[in-house]
């Protein structure tokens, strides 16, 4: 029954720390186990320039706890204003890893993204030429599209046409949620990659709404059908190397989950790793693991993996973690996966 496991330490790419009160509270659960994390750049006001993200990787880095080893990775949100010079500068200095698409209105923080395509060519085709990834939160925002089509949709309608018009863009779908974004990733070539989440290869769309409506589950892109969550296991679990971890934990204070008009995400950075160990072993693929959170994400990114290493072993009893963090900011509910976890990760 004993099962141990030694990782080449994860990386998170695809992470929401917020900023002040929230930041302190949440980064020591992604430090714990993450060496380095692609940071979102939807802050309020949101990340737009160099300038920008070298003050918010400041105040990230004044946050960390004493003992962390840990790297952010930081993104410009992409603006119809965006300067294609200043994201050349951001990226030549080191500073800046990718560029985060988000169509307006799709999801959290996201009314300074995207409502004209043409008006961030240049920036597309800069990045293209600099090969700076661009990072897309891919769903229309069309209110006739349904909400559990808007990923197909946008994905036939805006990211194809955007790479057909832009060869050598180098993109990565965040948090697919579809057996269309898989298909869509496999047939794309080597520019092409996808993060998957955690809660997306746990949860289907009957997790949120069956037995009352959940809102600790409701995240954007919404989880979909359970033919959807299955392509998703088959996806993160085959070592593909254009399929990695982003954990898209995205903390929300209970009180704004818990209301009438509950906001978007999960929050999953506390118990990510064990309970990928648990997926990936019902799946008989913790051969796989590693890929996932630890080597195919840098290679897409160019990076090298990191040199140290993770632990995982499998217990008799189930794991334990808090249900709540308790932040300055407010106490955040941890996903709950709905089963118990027999994994322990040794930090
Ligand atoms: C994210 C957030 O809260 O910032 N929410 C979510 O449901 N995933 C935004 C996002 O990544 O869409
Ligand atoms: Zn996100």
């Amino acid at each position: 029954m004993m099962k141990k496991l030694t990782l080449r330490r994860p990386d998170d790419w695809h992470l929401h720390l917020r900023d002040d009160a929230m930041l302190q509270g949440i980064l020591p659960e992604t430090t714990r186990h993450f060496a380095r994390a692609i940071i979102m750049p939807n802050l309020v006001p949101p990340v737009v320039t160099g300038a920008d993200a070298a003050a918010y990787r400041n105040r990230i880095l004044a946050a960390l706890p004493d003992d962390a080893a840990f790297e952010p990775l930081m993104t410009l949100y992409l603006t119809e204003d965006t300067d294609p010079a200043d994201v050349a500068a951001a990226h030549a200095s080191g500073l800046v890893k990718a560029v985060k698409l988000y169509p307006a209105g799709a999801t959290t923080n996201s009314n300074s993204g995207v409502r004209d395509f043409d008006r961030v060519r240049a920036v597309f085709e800069t990045m293209a030429e600099i090969g700076l990834p661009l990072c897309v939160h891919g769903e229309v925002t069309t209110a006739s599209v349904d909400i559990f089509d808007r990923e197909a949709v946008f994905i036939d309608t805006v990211l194809d046409p955007i790479r057909r018009a832009t060869p050598g863009l180098r993109v990565v779908m965040e948090h697919i949620t579809t057996r269309q974004g898989v298909d869509y990733v496999r047939a794309g070539g080597e520019d092409l990659a996808a993060t998957i989440t955690t809660h997306h290869l746990i949860i289907n769309r009957n997790h949120i709404l069956v037995g009352g409506i959940k809102p600790h589950y409701y995240c954007l892109p919404v989880a979909k059908r359970e033919e959807h969550r299955l392509a998703l296991r088959a996806a993160a679990t085959s070592g593909e190397a254009r399929f990695f971890l982003g954990t898209d934990s995205a903390p929300h204070i209970d009180s704004l989950k818990e209301q009438a008009c509950g906001c978007a995400g999960c929050f999953t950075a506390t118990n990510t790793m064990a309970i990928l160990a648990h997926v990936f072993d019902e799946e008989g693929a913790l051969d796989q693991l590693e890929r996932f959170t630890s080597l195919n994400g840098p290679a897409f990114y160019r990076m090298p993996a990191n040199d140290s290493t993770l632990t995982l072993e499998k217990t008799t009893e189930p794991a334990d973690w808090p249900a709540k963090i308790l932040t300055g900011a407010g106490p955040v509910t941890v996903f709950d996966p709905g089963f118990p976890v027999h994994w322990q990760v040794h930090d």
